[in-house]
């Protein structure tokens, strides 16, 4: 167990703060990186780098490859393992066929030739992108329209990233692993929803969307270009069967089973995600 600071970036986010408030629960010395609160930390600003590194033992990395460039996680790694950091552990994304996301390709080979003891996750899709990002609105409004078809996607859940992103930065036996987590279960978006809906008795409904007319609605809404462009490449991708991937690498990483989805959807609607606010 790891008696020094651990420095967790994207310390605001979804796997972020539920990393950074697990390593405060147990009692570790948690440096908490954003670009707002905490200890300032800014992937194209390296003089916050520095002062986010100093005294770390470990680093919980989250590359945002949707909006930072990747080179960057190179240098990272460098300055992190010169400044005496021995063990990193990266948010990744599962592309296809459990391979890497080809966005996350260079910072998984960062933190691999760091120098430090590394461990990879490469998640699928996140429950919590329902109830706490960008699917939310429009389930909010009654109807998420996407280009997913009948496509299912394994959903895991981010109390289980996090549980594991803990474990590999605080215990033994996850150096030089990759992690592909999944939940249980593939689900279409039409099945999630109807899970959503059911649980917050509210009317919500999926309405299969062809690419281009996806990517019209997103640029009405003025989304940046290459985030249209990723985000309709993956759920082209899961329309065409590249979600259905079930692992057990939750129990091989902890031990236990992962969250099922409509264990997650049960506790969300309960706290209100979905509640309407009109
Ligand atoms: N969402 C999914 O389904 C999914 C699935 C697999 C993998 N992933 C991967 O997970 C990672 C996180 O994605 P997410 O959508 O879930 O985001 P998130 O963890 O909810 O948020 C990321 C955090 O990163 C910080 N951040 C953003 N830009 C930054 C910058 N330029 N410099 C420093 N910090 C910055 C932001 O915090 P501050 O505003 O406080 O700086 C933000 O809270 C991505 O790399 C993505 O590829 C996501």
């Amino acid at each position: 167990m790891t008696e020094e600071t651990i420095l967790v970036l994207g310390a605001r986010g979804k796997t972020g703060r539920r990393v950074a408030a697990r390593l405060k629960d147990r009692g570790l010395s948690v440096r908490a990186g954003s670009r707002t609160t905490g200890t300032r930390f800014e992937w194209a600003d390296r003089d916050t780098w520095g002062p986010a590194l100093r005294g770390a033992g470990a680093v919980y990395i989250v590359p945002m490859n949707e909006s930072v460039d990747q080179d960057v996680v190179t240098d990272f790694t460098g300055a992190a393992v010169a400044a005496g950091v021995r063990r990193l552990v990266l948010l990744s994304a599962r592309g296809v066929d459990g391979q890497p996301l080809r966005e996350q390709e260079s910072a998984e080979r960062a933190v691999r030739e760091a120098g430090a003891q590394w461990t990879i996750l490469r998640p699928a899709w996140f429950n919590q992108n329902f109830s706490e990002d960008f699917l939310l609105p429009p389930l909010i409004e009654g109807e998420l329209a996407l280009p997913a078809g009948e496509g299912r996607e394994a959903f895991v859940d981010v109390a289980d990233i996090a549980d594991v992103a803990v474990a590999a930065l605080t215990g033994d036996g996850h150096a030089g692993r990759t992690y592909e987590l999944t939940g249980p279960e593939p689900l279409s978006f039409r099945e999630a929803v109807r899970l959503i809906a059911a649980a917050s008795g509210r009317e919500i409904r999926y309405t299969p969307l062809e690419a281009p007319e996806f990517k019209g609605l997103l640029e009405a809404q003025e989304v940046p270009d290459p985030l249209i462009d990723l985000l309709t490449r993956l759920l082209v991708g899961l329309a065409n069967g590249t979600g259905d991937r079930v692992t057990d690498d939750v129990r091989r990483a902890l031990g236990r089973e992962a969250r099922p989805f409509a264990e997650y959807v049960k506790e969300a609607a309960a706290a209100g995600a979905w509640t309407s606010p009109s």
